[in-house]
């Protein structure tokens, strides 16, 4: 994340932002989190965020929980908490507390979200909240034996009342209750209202603010994107995952899987969480996509600027020739380009030497944000497959200062008689580039 210190590493940073700015106007999103965001005084900042997102004209939907305000309600009544296979049993007189805990952690967001103080993130701000009968709930009736009263289950979303107050500007806040064609107040959890509404709206975004981080591997490294299949692989290994996980991972399969673009679990304790994760590329949690957000493709003239953006600072460091505009524009169909999410995050190009059985890999370039996934890997695999569906032998590369990379992938150090006659003519010895070759 860019430190905005200096005017330069604003202007920078805020033009990065841009992109997003622009993807995310008139976008859904359904941002969920639990009773303990306003227990713990972090709402205000949370606040500001939301009304940040509002003002740049995302649609928002948020959903709020109220676990610790309920137990503390319980207690206070000398109620006993009770789960049923980690169900909470709702009981009429739990009911009660519900509705009043419910109620009490619902006015609290809803003045806090109408702050509007000069000198604040709030100055000018003008959110309208919206609220009402939008969730139809069904009981989740008896389990082994054992009648779960009034923990009910969302049955059905308002999707037309929803979008009509969206589309009047105002941002809908859903507490975890729903009500039955009968008359009937059911206690809902959060994730199933937060899920279900994203899953009937339609949303491009749903985003859970938990305990942890985000999802980890066995040696607790942040996973920070996960295709459904990679999130099911998650749940089913046998690792004992963190409560949270449990809860909102099979979530956020449930909600790409039935077509939300994207489900994002982050932290709630890091103050700005929502903005990293949305404003960023890399994100500060866990990102659970439908499937890869890469793609290895060929190049084509409308690559020719992002293919530019990435080889510059190599350029400059001197890692790579200098390639001209009118140079790769002449060239672009010698190239492939690795996207991520839209984004030209590695290229590379193959030109073939026939007479000689052989290829130059060139311009093998990622992104230096994005090191350590593999992609130039990616890129080099795919360079190397191409070159074999053509009836070449070998591959080889001029480098002058990664020849570590290219012999820890199977290259051997030659020199400038082992290339092909016409390249050899080209060799510009004042560079003095290393040659390497790897047979395929
Ligand atoms: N900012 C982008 C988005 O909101 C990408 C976020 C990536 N996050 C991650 N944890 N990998 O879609």
């Amino acid at each position: 994340m860019p430190i905005t210190t200096t005017p330069a590493d604003f202007v920078a940073w805020f033009r990065s932002v841009a992109p997003y700015i622009n993807s995310f106007r008139g976008k859904t999103f359904v941002i969920a989190f639990g009773g303990e965001m306003v227990e713990d005084g972090k709402f205000v900042a949370l606040t500001h965020d939301f009304n940040l997102l509002a003002a740049l004209g995302i649609r928002l939907v948020l959903v709020h929980g109220a676990r610790p305000q309920i137990e503390q309600h319980l207690a206070r009544k000398n109620l006993e908490d009770s789960y049923h296979q980690g169900i909470r049993l709702t009981d009429a007189e739990t009911m009660q507390c519900v509705k009043e805990a419910v109620g009490r952690v619902r006015v609290e967001i809803e003045a806090l979200l109408s702050m509007g103080l000069a000198n604040s993130p709030m100055a000018n701000a003008d959110i309208r909240v919206a609220g009402g009968n939008f969730i139809t709930a069904q009981p989740i009736g008896v389990i082994n034996g054992v009648d779960l009263q009034h923990t009910g289950s969302v049955r059905k979303v308002d999707v037309a009342a929803l979008n009509n107050r969206m589309n009047f500007g105002e941002v809908v806040l859903l507490s975890p209750l729903g009500y039955s064609p009968t008359g009937e107040v059911f206690n809902l959890t959060l994730e199933d209202v937060a899920t279900a509404t994203a899953i009937a709206l339609d949303a491009d975004k749903l985003v859970f603010l938990m305990d942890t981080d985000g999802v980890q591997d066995k040696k607790e490294t942040l996973l920070r994107e996960l295709t459904v299949n990679q999130a099911q692989a998650v749940l089913s290994a046998t690792r004992t995952l963190p409560d949270d996980i449990n809860l909102f991972l099979p979530c956020a399969i449930r909600a790409c899987e039935a077509g939300v673009a994207r489900t994002h679990l982050i932290s709630r304790h890091t103050d700005g969480a929502v903005l990293q994760e949305l404003f960023s590329d890399e994100g500060i949690g866990t990102m659970v996509v439908e499937s890869t957000l890469n793609t290895l493709r060929d190049a084509s003239i409308e690559d020719v600027g992002g293919i530019l953006q990435l080889l510059r600072p190599l350029e400059e460091q001197g890692i790579l020739v200098r390639r001209s505009r009118e140079l790769l524009e002449r060239e672009i169909e010698r190239f492939v380009v690795l996207e991520h999410d839209h984004r030209i995050v590695g290229c590379a190009a193959l030109y073939p030497f026939p007479d000689e059985a052989a290829a130059e890999l060139a311009c093998l370039a990622v992104d230096a944000q994005c090191r350590d996934r593999g992609y130039g890997e990616a890129i080099l695999d795919h360079m190397a497959d191409m070159a074999k569906s053509q009836k070449l032998k070998k591959l080889f590369v001029l480098t002058t200062r990664t020849a570590h990379w290219f012999l820890e992938r199977g290259f051997k150090e030659s020199d400038v008689t082992a290339l092909p006659a016409q390249k050899k003519s080209l060799y510009n010895y004042q560079r003095k580039s290393k040659v390497f070759v790897r047979k395929i």
